[in-house]
This record gives structure tokens, C-alpha cells and sequence, in this order.
């Protein structure tokens, strides 16, 4: 390969300016639709197919014909394709019995198969960041605040690559065939860390501390096959990680073996300088020999290039790290049998949006709703709320809002826009059709007090929270729920019997409002099945769903995490009720009355106690 073959083949560009022939001429490796690409408005999975293949196209009629590689961010689903099937975020996904890798196992199968279905091979999925402050605007992506929990979650690389066969040689990129998809672990390493839960901000920690709260779900990816390895914005102890040659090739490559490919994110490497940009050159020196290997560029693409080619030509960066780079890079590719099959066919696209895969996101969506509270007292439990009524009130800006529901990563970047582009079920029509047919159900977005009191409603199901966001949109030093949210819930439940559902990427301030509200569910983004949420609200499933991390009481208590000194939750790591589990007063020091086995250790307790009694007598 001549070095202007090999260059293309690390740059990675947006969907808008690619073109088949920009695709031929620079020998482009790899192109995106992300964060900050323009959504394709409604298309179909036939139009993707389409329109990757007409740039694979133009890198097939290059010298050498080296395919090239689309990417694109399934965080939840395919997050651009008419009709998808949108998952709960990663938030959501731990629950029933605290750990359940094999659904987020199915959740990848299908999230591969809908996005192949649209000729699409690589996703920027999963996160596996550990998030420790829920002020951090990708709290949601992140399974938990607990590195084990997450270690168990990368399953989901086995879901999008496929069963990697034992004794595969440790580190080498695995993907099982055309209706699996590369996976990407990110954001390497110590994104969720940030001071304040800042974005893009540092992560002050010792080298222990980094190792083992926020390296160890790589050491399992790697062992999974993950593809490819996506840079974190951040920086570790001042230092950008974009440049960091230490843990990029020191340790990811050198000593844990990954064998597969680094990619920056989005406009990263112009990041290592501030002002962003200031010093592009050294930028990509920086981050090339630090051992990133494609570059999501992703406009300025002849910069890069023109920049890389110097710095190689005049032995500023040496041929072997360029030939480290195209070697990985292809083989991600040979693995993914582009080479073999660089077109996508017609052959998946009834996949998007299959019923059996809208089973699965209710499935997901039920298992996933944390009960938090169930009764004023204990002999008073609201939940499961009665379908036969003579009129119940829903209220609230999250009831029927299916953008709000999803959640970010869904259309658009910043979240969903427009009800026309996939389809769903709010949670608002998911009330309308479990409830009796002689039910009244009355919605208001945002009723007034006197209203609610004159009405007689049996009780009302008021569904608030955050509005969607990604990114460092999502960073809050307030947490508070979207207005206007705590009017709603003073409006209703002060004067009703009320069950509030939070919908949201972490947990929000609700202490304020705790007295007032008969029961309280934590949602989540539950995605396009509103249904998942009214299963277990109405009894038809059990709520099985346990908190992945801690609810905080006061924001001034942030960052708080199980373990620490500080540690006085409103409710901790791990807590939740089942539906017909009586109220269970809330441990302050830890988190052992809303364990998971709680119950079960005090029948032990109690039968060993009542032994021990009859033994003594
Ligand atoms: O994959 C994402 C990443 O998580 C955040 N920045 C943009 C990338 C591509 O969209």
C-alpha cells in the first residue's frame, strides 16, 4: 500500500461530505452518521442500504478495492432508521435479579440485526463507562455506578458480535457474521469519572483507583473480542487522553492485548489543544503516536491528511505506527467479512422494527422500573393500580411524549424530533388500552389543583421528569425535574392518590416532593415501548427492577457512591420494591433493607432465631 492508501484508510468522515468519488480519491476508510451528523429524515432501511452502498462503491473502485466501514451510534437501538426499535438506555438494563446479562445479550443480537438491516456494520456501542456522579449528561449510558455490575454487562459485545468461539487468541476482534456488527467499548477510560460529573473534564484519581473502577470492564470486553476501542474526550489527571501514549498503547495495546482498532472521537484529537483546534499538527502527531488508529475526523478531512503525510514523510511519526494503524483497521474488516461481502443487500430489512424485537425492548422496559415507594402507609399500597375505575387523571409532560421517552441518541442527537420518524407507544397510550373500556381516562398536561379537586378522579398517574439530552447538553449541577414537573406533582398529588413516574437518564431531585406522593417509579428512558411501563403498573408483571445506582437525597451530597463514608441515600444502591412487598423502611447507612435477598435473609434470620427459641426451652 502507498502511504496515501494507508492515510485513507485511518480517516473516518461524515455522511455530508462524503460522495463516492471523495470516498475513491482519498481512499477514505471509513465514514459516520453521529453526534453531530444531520439525521437522514425518515428514512427507511432500504435507503440506508442504498446509500452505503453507493459509498462503498466508490472505495471499491480504487486500486486496491479496500472496503470501507460505516459507523453509526445504536447506543439503544438503531438511532436513525424509520420504525426502530428503541431499548430502554443503558441505565434501565440493570435489573431483576440485579445482573441480567443475557437480556442485554438479546438486546444486542437485535440491536446488530436492525442496524445490518440497514447495511450498516460497525456501531459506537457500548458505553461501558462507570458513571460516579449523576451530574455527568451521560449518566444514562452508563449501566451503573458499579464496576462489577458493568464487567457482567459487557455481554452485550457477545448480543452485537456474536459468541466469540473458545480459545480465540486473547484481544483479536471477533464478529461472528452478516447479521452481527462490530462493537466499539468507549469512552476509554475514565469518562464517568469527571470532576462534577463534567463532560469532557478531568478525572482526578490514582492510578489504582483508575484500574480498578474504571479499567476493569475493558479487561472483559477485550476478552469478549470487542472490535474496536472508541478515546474518551476527558482527560486523566490533566493529561487528554486523546494523547495519552501510556494507557493507549502502553496499556490497552501493549499490556492487555487488544488487538483491534482505536478510534478518536468526534473532532477528539482537535481537543488535546485549547483552544480546540489551536494546533492541529501537533494534535495529530499527538494523538497518532499516543496510538490512535482511525480518526473521526470528520469534516476536515485534507487537513488531517495533508498533516499526517508530513509528519510521516519527515519521520515525525515512524511507518510502523501508520502500518500498526492499517493492519488493525483491516482487520476489523476481514473479520466482518467485508472483504468477501463489501454490499449490503435487500435481505434484512424487515428486521427493523419486528414485532419480536418490540417484545424484547417491553420485555426490557418491565424489567426495568425500579418501584420506589408503594403506599403512604403499609397497609396502603397503591401498586398495582386498578384498571376498572369510574375516572382516573394522567398528568405531566413525560405521559405522552415519545421523544421524552427515548431519551437521547434517538433521531436526532439531542433526542427524538418529531413523532413521524419511528413508531412507538407513549406511556399515555399504553394507559389507554390496559385500562377497563368503561374507565374514563382524562389527560392534562399540567392541571390546575382546584381542577383535580373538584373532579373525582379515583387517582392519577402524573409522569414527569428530564427532557432528552446528550453530551455535555445533559450536564447539570441542579438535577431538578423538568418544569413544570413539581407543580404538576403539588397540583395532583396534594390532593389525590397519585403514582409519580420519573422519566429520566439518572436520578433526580424528588426528595422535596416525597411526602406527597402516594408511589413513586423510576422509569428510566424506557424507549418505544410504553407498554413495558403499564405491565408491571397495572399487575399483569411483577416490578422486579432494582436501583443500578444511588438516589441521592440533596445535590450537595454529589458525588456519592456505595461505599463511600458520606454515604445517606433517600434510597441506596440496590433498592426496590416488588409489587406486593410491603414498605420497607429505607436503610440510611447502607444498602441491605433494599438488597435484592433482603427478604429472603430475614426469613432465614427469623426461622433460625425461632429454632434457637424452641431449642432454649
Ligand atoms: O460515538 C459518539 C461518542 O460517544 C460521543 N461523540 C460523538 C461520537 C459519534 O457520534
Amino acid at each position: 500500500m502507498t502511504l496515501e492508501e494507508k492515510i485513507g484508510q485511518m480517516v473516518q468522515i461524515d455522511r455530508s461530505v462524503a460522495t463516492p468519488a471523495v470516498m475513491k480519491n482519498y481512499y477514505i476508510g471509513s465514514v459516520l452518521s453521529g453526534g453531530g451528523s444531520t439525521p437522514l429524515p425518515q428514512a427507511s432501511a432500504a435507503d440506508w442500504v442504498n446509500m452505503v452502498n453507493d459509498f462503498q462503491k466508490g472505495s471499491l473502485s480504487t486500486r486496491l478495492g479496500i472496503p470501507m466501514i460505516y459507523g453509526i451510534d445504536a447506543v439503544h437501538g438503531h438511532n436513525n432508521v424509520f420504525n426502530a426499535t428503541i431499548f430502554p438506555h443503558n441505565i434501565g438494563l440493570v435489573n431483576s435479579n440485579f445482573r441480567d446479562p443475557e437480556l442485554v445479550r438479546r438486546i444486542g443480537d437485535a440491536t446488530a440485526l436492525e442496524v445490518r438491516a440497514t447495511g450498516i456494520p460497525y456501531v459506537f456501542a457500548p458505553c461501558i463507562a462507570v458513571c460516579r456522579d449523576p451530574r455527568w449528561g451521560r449518566c444514562y449510558e452508563s449501566y451503573s455506578e458499579d464496576p462489577k455490575i458493568i464487567r457482567e454487562m459487557t455481554d452485550i459485545i457477545l448480543g452485537l458480535q456474536g459468541e466469540i468461539p473458545s480459545g480465540s487468541r486473547k484481544g483479536v476482534p471477533y464478529v461472528a457474521g452478516k447479521d452481527k456488527v462490530a462493537a466499539c467499548a468507549k469512552h476509554f477510560v475514565g469518562d464517568g469519572g469527571t470532576t462534577k460529573g463534567i463532560n469532557e473534564n478531568n478525572t482526578l484519581i490514582d492510578r489504582h483507583g483508575l484500574l480498578s473502577i474504571h479499567m476493569p470492564a475493558y479487561y472483559d470486553s477485550i476478552i469478549k473480542g470487542v472490535s474496536t476501542v472508541m478515546i474518551s474526550y476527558s482527560s486523566w489527571n490533566g493529561e487528554k487522553m486523546h494523547a495519552n501514549r501510556d494507557m493507549i498503547t502502553g496499556f490497552l495495546k501493549d499490556k492487555i492485548k487488544f488487538k483491534g482498532f482505536v478510534i478518536s472521537d468526534w473532532e477528539g484529537i482537535d481537543r488535546i489543544t485549547s483552544p480546540p483546534h489551536a494546533n492541529y499538527t501537533y494534535s495529530v502527531e499527538a494523538s497518532i503516536l499516543a496510538g490512535v488508529d482511525m480518526v473521526m475526523i470528520p469534516f476536515n478531512y485534507t487537513e488531517f491528511i495533508d498533516d499526517l503525510t508530513h509528519l510521516v514523510k519527515n519521520k515525525f511519526i515512524p511507518m510502523d505506527r501508520i502500518d500498526d494503524a492499517v493492519e488493525r483497521i483491516l482487520l476489523v474488516k476481514f473479520t466482518l467479512g467485508l472483504f468477501e461481502d463489501p454490499l449490503a443487500d435487500l435481505s434484512l430489512t424487515n428486521e427493523v422494527g419486528k414485532q419480536e424485537h418490540r417484545n424484547l425492548a417491553r420485555e426490557a422496559v418491565r424489567k426495568s422500573l425500579v418501584l420506589l415507594k408503594n403506599g403512604k402507609n403499609e397497609t396502603d399500597p397503591l401498586i398495582p393500580l386498578a384498571k376498572k375505575a369510574s375516572k382516573i387523571l394522567v398528568a405531566g409532560s413525560h405521559a405522552d411524549n415519545l421523544g421524552y421517552q427515548c431519551g437521547g441518541w434517538t433521531i436526532s442527537w439531542q433526542g427524538f424530533s418529531g413523532n413521524n420518524y419511528t413508531r412507538g407507544t407513549t406511556i399515555l397510550a399504553a394507559i389507554n388500552s390496559t385500562v377497563d373500556k368503561e374507565t374514563e381516562l382524562e389527560y392534562l398536561e399540567n392541571p390546575d389543583s382546584q381542577y383535580v379537586k373538584s373532579n373525582n378522579f379515583d387517582y392519577a398517574i402524573v409522569v414527569v421528569g428530564e427532557p432528552p439530552y446528550t453530551e455535555s447538553a445533559g450536564d447539570s449541577q441542579t438535577l431538578t425535574i423538568l418544569d413544570p414537573g413539581p407543580a404538576v406533582i403539588i397540583n395532583v398529588c396534594g390532593v389525590i392518590k397519585c403514582v409519580v413516574i420519573i422519566v429520566s437518564g439518572r436520578p433526580i431531585v424528588i426528595e422535596p416532593y416525597i411526602s406527597s406522593i402516594d408511589a413513586l417509579v423510576a422509569a428510566w428512558l424506557p424507549g418505544t415501548e410504553g407498554q413495558g411501563v403499564t405491565d408491571v403498573l397495572f399487575g399483569d408483571y411483577e416490578f422486579t427492577g432494582k436501583l443500578p445506582r444511588t438516589w441521592f437525597r440533596t445535590i450537595d451530597q454529589l458525588p456519592m457512591n456505595v461505599g463511600d463514608s458520606h454515604y445517606d441515600p433517600l434510597f441506596p444502591f440496590g433498592f426496590g420494591l416488588t409489587t406486593h412487598q410491603s414498605i420497607v423502611s429505607r436503610s440510611k447507612s447502607s444498602g441491605f433493607k433494599g438488597h435484592p435477598y433482603a427478604t429472603l435473609i430475614l426469613i432465614f434470620v427469623l426461622i433460625g432465631l425461632y429454632f434457637q427459641g424452641n431449642l432454649l426451652t
